[in-house]
């Protein structure tokens, strides 16, 4: 009664005194009197934005509307996913599959979307796995992951997964030096020994398929984040990079040595015609390409066992190494193409580079010596300025359509607007705290949608009820449609936002896949009418050819099973009608249940262990009478003769009642 009286108490104090922001709020957010309204999508109407937020450590993808900052969905990608059986029924299990064998679990990061013209064009999402270097691609018509394709020759796959301006490539790095091959040496050997790789995948226009084109034999420095170049520097790529000392131990003082590390400037094109002649040398190698297929619901995954490996000192003019003041962790090229900025972690300035300056320094050959045979060129040559003290630590830029960068300073846990070409601080805002990337919607392209911003923010403490030990990681919306951001909302994300990507809702929401159409289901094991559904043993193997529709399994009673007998459930759901999926899950299963959509059909593993009769039953709520949807299978005693039988309403499904 008390805390209902205090609520009431809050609230009128709210309403009576407008503006009201309460005083702890605005010394905390200084929150505009109307920010609610602009995050507030009402009941039944739809966000402006999708935003795609990866989940960093939990591996997967996760999907918010913007301006409300509900959670939509979490894509399964890289890690497995009980909820929906990814990763862990027969279908999805390939898609995990590595050089290393089946890996359970990544660490996702920089989500992108695929572009036309520089343009974002809505059709796929690529994003990176750090810790066993992979790129996941991502439907936007089904919102799953479709393909995954490791990257040999790396280790610390951080500089990705950007896509240059007409998805002709998806890049990957090496953030940690290996010795390449894989070999035992001495870690202290590192110097000159440890190399790294820039892997340039293709990208099918067609279909979207993934296939590793060349990879750049590099010196082993730690290539952290890239970007493409766009308009006048298509046809460039730019990799920040630290560590340029080879150090291999304590690296947070060994690695810091040099007043500058670089930006490698790749130029991807003269690359691609030095390849296309048949030029650059194979290697052998191991990595998987797992590739999931629409028609037969099933992924399979091929060990691939060559890549094309060029060395730089082949090419010569297609790399150079930018310097860039001090172990720059973002390196982030602007709308126009012309601006390449070093976000140098520990650098009390932010580095822009000019495209235009970089091209007449090459001409001039203005180079500063050379690092393993690749050119320096000099500072003061490719340098358009640096924006003096905008404040501690900086992370990421992205970029309005208006000249403006805005970049997160991870020490001093604010954003600052600035503008590029005059090198001025617009405005300021503090974040709560400890920012890594920021995002604005298509911020990665020709054409930002630039109406809000997302600051994603390792560290909450006091900012969300306290939930044990960890808190929260959270994203705060921005409007920054006028000359002063405005902080609009805080709202809690899934593992780690470690990067995201945007787009407007207009450009995915119509082409949003409802059902997958039962005549076109081409799985081998699917069942399309209840009369099909049947029971086969094949020596210790039982398949069990289910289906499900509401509100019932067919067959629903299946006797014969024994402990020791593998028991595969091959489900389809029969339903052709949008937001119908059917769960299924057995008692004592030691995978997951599933949750198969309609049109779809899915395969789960259950090894009975001991004499009984066995439930199993729907686990989505999906009619009035969800709660029936059930079903038993009973397991008899190793040797034992119980024939296989199957039934439902005690008839055998597609026999004629006698
Ligand atoms: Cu089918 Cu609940």
């Amino acid at each position: 009664m008390k805390s209902i009286f205090a609520f009431l108490t809050v609230a009128v104090f709210l309403v009576s005194c407008n503006p009201a922001p309460t005083s702890s709020k605005s010394s905390k957010g200084a929150l505009t009197s109307n920010a609610a309204e602009k995050v507030y999508v009402a009941p039944g109407e739809y966000d402006d934005y999708y935003a795609f937020i990866s989940g960093g450590f939990s591996g997967q993808l996760a999907v918010y509307g913007l301006p409300s900052g509900r959670l939509f969905r979490v894509i399964p990608v890289f890690s497995q996913d009980p909820e929906k059986g990814y990763g862990y029924n027969e279908e999805t299990k390939p898609m995990l599959n590595t050089s290393h064998g089946f890996v359970p679990w990544g660490d996702s990061h920089h989500p992108d979307i695929s572009q036309t013209d520089g343009v974002l064009d809505g059709r796929w999402v690529f994003i990176n796995e750090n810790n066993t270097p992979r790129i996941a691609r991502i439907s936007l018509e089904t919102f799953e992951t479709v393909e995954i394709i490791e990257i040999p020759n790396s280790a610390g796959n951080h500089s990705s997964s950007f896509v240059t301006e007409n998805s002709e490539y998806v890049v990957a790095g090496t953030r940690f030096g290996i010795p390449i091959p894989q070999r035992d040496i001495s870690i202290s050997d590192y110097k000159g020994n440890f190399k790294a790789s820039l892997s340039f995948i293709k990208i099918d226009p067609e279909d979207g398929e993934m296939s590793i084109a060349f990879q750049i034999r590099m010196p082993g420095f730690d290539y952290d984040l890239s970007h493409p170049g766009r308009g006048k520097s298509h046809g460039w790529f730019f990799f920040s990079m630290y560590n340029s000392e080879e150090a291999h131990s304590l690296l947070e003082v060994n690695a810091s040595q040099n007043d500058k590390d670089f930006i490698a400037a790749v130029n991807w094109k003269k690359i691609e015609e030095y390849v296309k002649q048949g030029k650059g040398h194979k290697e052998k190698v191991k990595y998987a390409h797992n590739i999931w297929d629409d028609d037969t619901h099933t992924a399979t995954s091929t060990m691939e066992k060559e890549v094309l490996v060029v060395n730089p000192e082949d090419v010569p003019g297609a790399i150079y190494f930018l310097p860039t003041p001090k172990s720059p962790h973002g390196c982030d090229v602007d709308p126009t193409g012309e601006y390449i900025i070093g976000n140098g972690k520990l650098a009390a300035a932010m580095t822009v580079h000019s495209f235009t300056k970089m091209l007449k320094a090459i001409e001039d050959k203005a180079f500063d010596g050379d690092k393993y045979g690749i050119p320096i060129l000099k500072f003061e040559a490719v340098n358009y300025g640096t924006l003096v003290q905008p404040g501690l630590g900086p992370l990421h830029t992205e970029f309005d359509t208006r000249g403006n960068a805005y970049t997160t300073f991870f020490i001093s846990s604010e954003v600052v607007k600035w503008n590029v070409k005059d090198l001025k601080v617009i405005d300021r805002h503090p974040v709560y705290y400890s920012v890594g990337h920021l995002m604005i919607p298509g911020g990665n392209s020709r054409k930002p949608f630039d109406k809000y911003m997302i600051a994603m923010n390792k560290i909450t403490k006091d900012r969300y009820l306290p939930t044990g030990p960890e808190v929260c990681q959270s994203a705060q919306l921005f409007d920054i449609s006028g000359d002063k951001m405005e902080l609009l909302l805080d709202f809690p994300t899934i593992g780690e936002p470690h990067y995201a990507a945007g787009i407007p809702a207009e450009m995915l929401m119509d082409k949003s896949k409802k059902i997958y159409k039962l005549e076109d289901n081409k799985h081998p094991d699917a069942v399309k009418t209840e009369a099909d559904s049947k029971v086969i043993r094949k020596g210790n193997e039982v398949h069990i050819y289910m289906t499900m529709i509401r509100s019932h399994f067919s067959p629903d009673n299946i006797e014969g099973v024994k402990v020791g007998d593998k028991v595969f459930f091959h489900i389809t759901n029969l339903e052709q009608d949008y937001d119908v999926p059917h769960g299924f899950a057995m008692i004592g299963a030691n995978t997951s249940e599933e949750l198969i959509m309609p049109g779809r059909t899915a395969t789960m593993v259950w090894e009975p262990k001991e004499v009984g009769v066995w439930p199993f039953y729907c686990t989505d709520f999906c009619s009035a009478l969800h709660q029936e949807m059930q079903g038993y299978v009973r397991v008899s005693a190793k040797g034992a003769n119980t024939p296989i039988k199957y039934t439902l309403d005690d008839e055998v499904p597609g026999e004629e009642e006698e």
